[in-house]
């Protein structure tokens, strides 16, 4: 077995000679975060894929991550470290499902959360992810609106935007584990703390929150909010950057349950295995990528304010 240190020598070494970049999710392992050439929520990665003039992106995340980059950037080949790495939530709906509830209603366009399979997001009119979903929603003309795969998203959203909104009842097992007992446990424990919440937690819990935000919206509470010390409801990832960004505050996870086994995959010697044989290359057929990239483009267009 290498030192890491020589594991992640060979990856620099690699990613130069590759002509590749390294993205990894918020919620990535930390030794993996630590040698990323950037770290983010799902919105600032795609965004980074879709610009970057690498020629390989190696996406440190799970599936419809690494899928997004390459429909977004196909001249660009995405490797996956670990193929396996799904998303249980995207699982839960499959374009026929999609089809069927599309046929329910017509004229009412289809906003797909990214974590979801290429072949749903070329049903889709847009996406949109947890740091644009109020504004991707807002900017569409209709009254009426349909989101997947997220109910608790969905659910949320539903309460700040002035649509009628209906959606399917997918979820991320991870955030639904976090119960508002846990919650209200760590608040009386801290009772000074805020508590800052992902919107795929259950409605319940967001009710508990003075802040409800994306992973990366998360870094920014932490950095502005005066209180010391701050009760965090996402995958433990997180804890990372926040720690790190932030040495003299402390941050409490209500739950130990809050893993995400799919997000912890990846490791140093996946990384280094993928880029020498330039394995696990994700990629989407041309006709499912180019609908899907409507989606995805038209979610990238909406402007950052109203
Ligand atoms: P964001 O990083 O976009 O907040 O998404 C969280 C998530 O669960 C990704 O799988
Ligand atoms: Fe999917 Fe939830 Fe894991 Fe994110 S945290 S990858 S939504 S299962």
């Amino acid at each position: 077995m290498e030192k890491k240190e020589d594991i992640v020598r060979d990856i620099r070494l690699l990613l130069k000679e590759r002509k590749a970049i390294l993205l990894a999710h918020n919620y990535q392992r930390d030794e993996v975060q630590e040698i990323a050439d950037h770290t983010g929520d799902s919105l600032g990665l795609s965004q980074i894929a879709a610009e970057s003039d690498a020629r390989v992106i190696v996406f440190c995340g799970v599936h419809f991550m690494a899928e997004s980059a390459s429909i977004l950037s196909p001249e660009k080949t995405v490797i996956l470290p670990r193929m396996d790495a799904g998303c249980p939530m995207a699982d839960m709906i499959t374009g026929s499902d999609l089809e069927e509830e599309r046929r329910k209603r017509p004229g009412v366009p289809v906003v797909a959360y990214v974590n979801t399979s290429a072949e749903v997001k070329a049903l889709s009119d847009i996406c949109c992810t947890s740091a644009n979903a109020v504004r991707v929603v807002n900017s569409l003309e209709e009254d009426r609106v349909y989101m997947v795969p997220d109910r608790n998203l969905a659910h949320y959203i539903s309460r700040q935007c002035a649509k009628e909104m209906e959606w399917w009842h997918g979820f991320c097992p991870t955030h639904e584990r976090l119960t508002p007992q846990e919650v209200l446990k760590a608040k009386e424990e801290n009772p000074d703390a805020p508590f800052v919440c992902h919107p795929e937690c259950r409605p319940e819990v967001v009710d508990l929150a003075d802040h409800v935000c994306s992973t990366s919206g998360m870094y920014r509470f932490a950095r502005e909010v005066s209180q010391k010390t701050i009760i965090v409801g996402t995958e433990m990832g997180i804890l990372y950057r926040l720690r790190k960004e932030n040495p003299d505050k402390t941050f409490i996870l209500p739950s130990e349950s809050l893993i995400c086994p799919n997000m912890k995959l990846i490791t140093l010697e996946d990384i280094l295995e993928s880029l020498e044989g330039m394995k696990n290359i994700v990629s989407v057929p041309e006709g499912i990528r180019k609908r899907a990239k409507k989606a995805l483009d038209r979610m990238l267009a909406v402007p950052r304010d109203f």
